[in-house]
């Protein structure tokens, strides 16, 4: 959806939005309108008992003699919420994306708040994705009409814009990967479509099965033997130092682009969920494709494990044992544990390529981390203070927010396994912390590595003011956050 800065609200715009402090007076939003238009808005205001909560919506009509237009007020909320205006920009799209109106202005300049109008345009491009392709019979009254956003702002405003653009971009993908179906993005599918982001000037590698087995990555394998589908470790890597940084950030993302469960299969009810499986890989990959939108000067690498998790007769059995590339042995008692199996080949490929000196990972890891935290945060588990404040600053100040967990000797001792160096489950108790235990046997000395946990943070059950239900693109904004705050000096 294109949008456009102007100067001044145009003539012709035909449906003009306006944010709204909780408890400001309504003057403060309708100074530019007219008197007449002002008296109705108050009328409104009170007939709807508005007050300006954030996401609240009072509108008009007003007659101009340029024709009638749709003054929509929308609250911003008292100030507590650091995505206020984007989730307000997001709410007036909610209501507007199929009510039949073409072009939407925003005009937040009564806000005083830096950049008001561009974050209500990028809440509201956020709100207005969605994946229509396979409605071949979508009554028509259910089809977006919005087609355009027009932002009232500063020159100086309307060159920021980059910034918000690129990170929609990425979001739009990951939620593109989350949503597709399983068997479009299978892991050669997944490939497919990042391929396109070498236009970007993103560096693309991909690895087959031939190649990992020949590099002994036996756990990622183990949990592909299942399927028909050929396993792919996708690397995307973006240097915007000109060289002058060696070692790059490393993202690494569990990317099952379907968790049966494999022989340890799930439960028939509710597993359709699980093409979501991969929304960790899909962060990743959106991430790389907003860094390289906005050229951000920065050395980051991305590298997603993709596989499907499937039973079948060559599938792995629980009590198989296999041999990472690490050279660790792991017990497989339980097949639906397998993100773990997939992450610690992928990390420690990662970690002997490039040498980071920070790690992140990401992954849709455990149903147990939903029970702590719901949707609401993802779980940081670290093994440095120092990263996991900077990814928690990085989550509350871009929305994406992170909640920190403990790792310790004590939950490590539990994975050891009676036969094997490593067993890939725990006790039932704390299993979110045991699978971050997992993984960070596979983190070399001196590396500084987060897990994030973002289980219940990539698919919600239902609409916000920031997306539709479905997939959030969750950890795109925080990615992007986390290297402009702490990466481009
Ligand atoms: N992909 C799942 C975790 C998951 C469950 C994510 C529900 C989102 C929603 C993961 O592969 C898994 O199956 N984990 C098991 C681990 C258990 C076998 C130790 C789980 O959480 O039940
Ligand atoms: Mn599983
Ligand atoms: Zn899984």
């Amino acid at each position: 959806m294109p949008v456009t800065f102007v100067s001044s609200v145009p003539d012709n715009s035909s449906a003009l939005i306006v944010p709204l402090g909780k408890g400001k007076p309504l003057d403060t939003a309708t100074k530019e309108l007219s008197g007449e238009a002002a008296k109705l808005i108050r009328r409104a205001a009170e007939a709807s008992r508005f007050e300006g909560d954030l996401g609240s919506i009072v509108e008009i009509f007003d007659e101009t003699e340029h024709g009638t237009r749709r003054i929509v007020i929308v609250g911003t909320g008292n100030g507590d919420d650091s995505e206020s205006l984007q989730k307000a920009g997001g709410a007036a799209m909610a209501k507007l994306l199929t009510s039949g109106e073409t072009g939407l202005t925003f005009d937040a300049r009564s806000s005083g708040e830096k950049d008001a109008g561009s974050r209500m345009a990028f809440g509201a491009l956020q709100r207005s994705w969605r994946l229509d392709s396979y409605r071949t019979k979508a009554p028509p009254k259910t089809k977006p009409t919005v087609e355009e956003i027009s932002v009232v702002a500063s020159d100086a405003e309307a060159k920021r814009w980059d910034h918000f653009e690129a990170v929609y971009a990425g979001i739009a993908l990951a939620r593109e990967l989350v949503t597709e179906p399983p068997n479009v993005i299978h892991p050669q599918g997944f490939v497919e479509r990042c391929r396109p982001l070498g236009e970007l000037g993103i560096e693309i590698e991909v690895l087959d099965r031939d190649e990992m087995a020949e590099l002994g990555m036996g756990a990622l394998l183990g949990v592909a033997q299942g399927s028909i589908r050929e396993p792919k470790l996708l690397v995307m890597r973006w240097d915007g130092t000109g060289g002058t940084q060696k070692n790059p950030v490393a993202f690494v993302g569990k990317g099952v682009t379907f968790d049966t469960g494999g022989i340890s299969l799930k439960p028939g009810p509710g597993m359709e969920d699980m093409k979501f499986d991969m929304g960790g890989a899909a962060a990743v990959a959106g991430a790389m494709r907003t860094l390289a939108g906005r050229k951000a000067k920065a050395h980051v690498v991305g590298v997603c494990g993709l596989v499907e998790n499937m039973p079948g007769s060559n599938a792995q059995r629980p009590s198989d044992i296999v041999t990472t590339m690490s050279g660790q042995t792991v017990e497989v008692l339980n097949t639906d544990a397998e993100g773990r199996l997939v992450l610690c080949d992928a990390m420690h490929w990662t970690q002997e390529k490039y040498s980071p000196d920070v790690m992140v990972d990401l992954a849709t890891l455990t149903g147990a981390m939903i029970i702590a935290l719901g949707n609401e945060h993802g779980g940081c588990f670290s093994n440095d203070d120092g990263l996991a404040d900077q990814l928690l600053a990085a989550g509350t100040g871009s929305g994406d927010k992170l909640w920190r967990l403990p790792l310790g000797k004590a939950y490590d001792k539990l994975i050891d396994s009676p036969i094997a160096d490593i067993k890939n489950v725990g006790p039932r108790e704390a299993g979110s912390i045991t699978a971050a235990q997992f993984l960070q046997r596979f983190v070399k000395d001196g590396v500084k590595w987060a897990h994030l946990d973002i289980a219940g943070m990539v698919w919600m059950k239902s609409a916000s003011n920031l997306w539709d239900k479905g997939a959030t693109g969750y950890g795109v904004r925080l990615l992007d956050r986390f290297i402009a705050d702490n990466f481009e000096g």
